[in-house]
């Protein structure tokens, strides 16, 4: 089977065996048939670059559904199966009034991924409006839920991508979200600006779902249109004394403070430096509008693309000494 219409970037390669996923019951079963085996994990493949054919049964998890768990006059937990859309549950939640999630608005996958990589944009993190997830453990299928405070959630990390990576599965995920919006998180300049632009004042969560779809369509690719999976690299965390190098070179470099001793660049203001934006080889290169993202022209191989993240790499620690780790998986 080709999987080429089922990750974002659009790449060519081939699952072995692949099973598309409907319900908890085939899930189980065809562990229980298959464990033993090598297995791969598809979900909205939003965040991988695959360079190679898969030798593995591919699990295509399509698993639908949203539910009521519980609700209070402020709040209410939504219970969501891992194969829904993130973006149209988004969608779902500001036409229902639920608040929390319309920072994250127009981010590609499946909800069933969204923790493994605790997936944020514009000062909200997924980890924010997390209660909880079932897990079925690929060995065993046995099902555990893990609350907030065990999946060990950080800047674009989680114990699904270390300890946990290859062993389970996430088949589901609840969110807590408001029905009272009093503290929308407009911190981020480009909303503030992009709401301003369009002369509101009081925003709705509807008005801060629109500023970022706004925003995010005028610097990101569609994957419709153009191959990509977002921020190819995570943004580098260095320390204070590494930054004051840094600022020595370029006085203008921009960055967050994280704590006492850590700075945050962006990876994005580094790549454009190092003279990548915009640059294309072929059929891939890195989007001219914004230069975390990798992009495939049509027809790109992966392994192409891999050999342009690791000579962007290599680059940045020759300029700055600084190494960028990727966020995207590399198959
Ligand atoms: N910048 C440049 N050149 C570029 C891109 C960025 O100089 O080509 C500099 C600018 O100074 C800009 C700053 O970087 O002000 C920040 O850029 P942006 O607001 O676009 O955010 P980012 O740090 O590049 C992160 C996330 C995005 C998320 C945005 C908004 C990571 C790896 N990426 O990007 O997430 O949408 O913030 O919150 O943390 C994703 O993970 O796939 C993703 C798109």
């Amino acid at each position: 089977v080709s999987l080429k219409r089922f990750n974002t970037f659009g790449i060519e390669a081939k699952a072995q065996r692949y099973a598309d996923i409907q319900t908890l019951d085939d899930l189980k079963s065809i562990l229980k048939l298959e464990a033993s085996k090598p297995i791969f994990i598809l979900g909205g493949g939003s965040n991988m670059l695959l360079t190679k054919d898969i030798d593995a049964l591919v699990l295509h998890l399509n698993l639908k559904g949203i539910s009521v768990v519980e609700e209070s006059n402020n709040h209410i937990i939504l219970e969501a199966n891992a194969g829904e859309n993130w973006h149209d549950f988004v969608l779902y939640c500001i036409e229902k009034g639920y608040g929390g999630v319309e920072n994250m608005s127009l981010i590609p996958g499946n909800i069933g991924t969204a923790p493994i990589q605790n997936i944020g944009a514009y000062g909200v993190e997924f980890k924010d409006v997390f209660e909880s997830c079932k897990v079925i453990d690929i060995k065993t299928q046995s099902e555990t839920t893990f609350y907030k405070d065990q999946c060990n959630f950080g800047y674009r990390e989680s114990i699904f991508k270390q300890a946990l990576k290859g062993k389970c599965i996430i088949t589901s995920v609840r969110l807590k979200l408001t029905k009272n919006h009093h503290n929308l998180s407009l911190d981020y300049g480009a909303i503030r600006n992009q709401l301003l632009e369009v002369n509101i004042t009081n925003p709705t969560i509807k008005d801060v779902s629109d500023a970022v779809i706004a925003i995010r369509k005028s610097k990101l690719p569609d994957p419709k249109d153009i191959g990509n999976s977002g921020s190819f690299f995570k943004n580098p965390v260095i320390t204070k004394s590494q930054f004051k190098k840094l600022q020595n070179n370029f006085p203008n470099a921009p960055h967050y403070v994280v704590s006492d001793s850590e700075i945050k660049v962006p990876a994005g203001w580094l790549i454009e430096t190092a003279g990548f934006k915009g640059k294309r080889f072929g059929n891939y290169g890195v989007h001219n509008k914004q230069a975390l993202v990798l992009v495939n022209y049509g027809n790109a191989l992966g392994k192409d693309i891999y050999n342009l993240a690791l000579l962007i790499q290599q680059t940045i620690y020759r300029l700055f000494s600084i190494n960028i780790e990727t966020e995207v998986n590399i198959i």
